[in-house]
């Protein structure tokens, strides 16, 4: 699995697989692997309090993730009589040019603080796509700490490799395409299919941001841009300003990382502008149920009377 994940180093190489191909019909689920939680006691639901709990509950447990290559840790954190486990990265990695296997990668970015940017970016749009995750050290060390997914089913790439339909296969697909454009707006280097997380109510989870946020102002591949947008991650995307960034991503994204998110953003609106004066907005806009909201979306504030 870990080989997998890494050999997006190769720049190309996962570019066969992609995330919208569905092709058996059979829904299988695979055995759930939630975390231990106490019986009777009340789980942290809102982002704040997972936020609060993972920032101060006690280490009970720790061990190793028997696969990839930047080891992270899967912590087991208790506060009262609850308990929850936790994806702990240390890892931080940039070099301007790095020497791969598939060739030389410019701006290279391995880093446990893009986990908890793509955390605050993914709020600041409403989305509610990646596990609550917040800065906290870990032995010593500066680490990100992501919320464990609870029931998930499998990963993407299980669910491709077995040719798995999803029960609502538009839903999915509507879905899978936020990630792509999430994906396109922070330079995402490594969304091979394992990070890509499907929950038993079929939501996706995208974890594992560690190799995104580089500073270039062009998209990636403008290709990986779905015909379709959802609404309100248009209307987010249009709205992300500079002070809010830097003050949001403060002491985790650099000026010229900000400044290279917003030139992708412009892109990416101007990309789904065009399509929506060529097509016609029911054509390209779509809207999925509200997972989260945020700061200041406008769907908070009554409507006027
Ligand atoms: N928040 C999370 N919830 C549930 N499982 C996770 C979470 N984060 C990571 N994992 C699991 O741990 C594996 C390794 O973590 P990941 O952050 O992808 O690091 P790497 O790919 O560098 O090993 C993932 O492929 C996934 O199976
Ligand atoms: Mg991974």
């Amino acid at each position: 699995m870990g080989s997998l994940s890494r050999c997006s180093h190769a720049p190309h190489a996962v570019r066969g697989r992609r995330l919208v191909v569905l092709t058996a019909i059979l829904v299988t689920s695979a055995a759930a692997s939630s975390s231990p939680e106490a019986p009777g006691s009340s789980p942290p639901l809102a982002d704040a309090e997972r936020e609060a709990f993972l920032l101060e509950g006690k280490i009970v447990g720790d061990r190793s993730i028997p696969e990839g290559i930047t080891l992270p840790r899967r912590v087991t954190l208790r506060q009262d009589d609850f308990e929850h486990d936790a994806l702990v990265q240390t890892h931080d990695e940039h070099e301007t040019r790095k020497h791969l296997e598939g060739g030389v990668e410019l701006d290279f970015r391995d880093s446990w603080r893009n986990n908890v940017a793509a955390y605050r970016l993914d709020r600041l749009l409403g989305l509610g796509f990646v596990p609550v995750t917040v800065v906290r050290s870990y032995r010593q060390e500066p680490a990100g700490w992501s919320w464990w997914v609870d029931d998930v089913l499998m990963a993407e790439k299980d669910r491709y490799e077995r040719g798995i339909d999803p029960p609502a296969p538009l839903g999915w697909v509507l879905q899978v395409f936020v990630v792509r454009v999430f994906d396109q707006l922070i330079y995402n280097f490594d969304r091979s299919l394992e990070n890509l997380l499907i929950d038993q109510d079929w939501r996706a989870w995208m974890i594992d941001h560690t190799r995104s946020f580089k500073v270039f102002g062009e998209l990636r591949d403008e290709k990986e841009l779905p015909g379709r947008c959802e609404r309100h991650l248009l209307a987010a995307m249009r709205r992300l300003d500079r002070p809010t960034l830097a003050r949001t991503m403060e002491g985790l994204l650099s000026g010229r990382q900000i400044d290279g998110l917003l030139e992708r953003r412009d892109k990416i609106v101007r990309f789904y502008d065009h399509l929506i004066a060529t097509r016609g907005e029911p054509a390209v806009l779509y809207e999925l149920p509200l997972r989260v909201r945020s700061a200041d979306d406008p769907r908070d504030q009554p409507s006027p009377r």
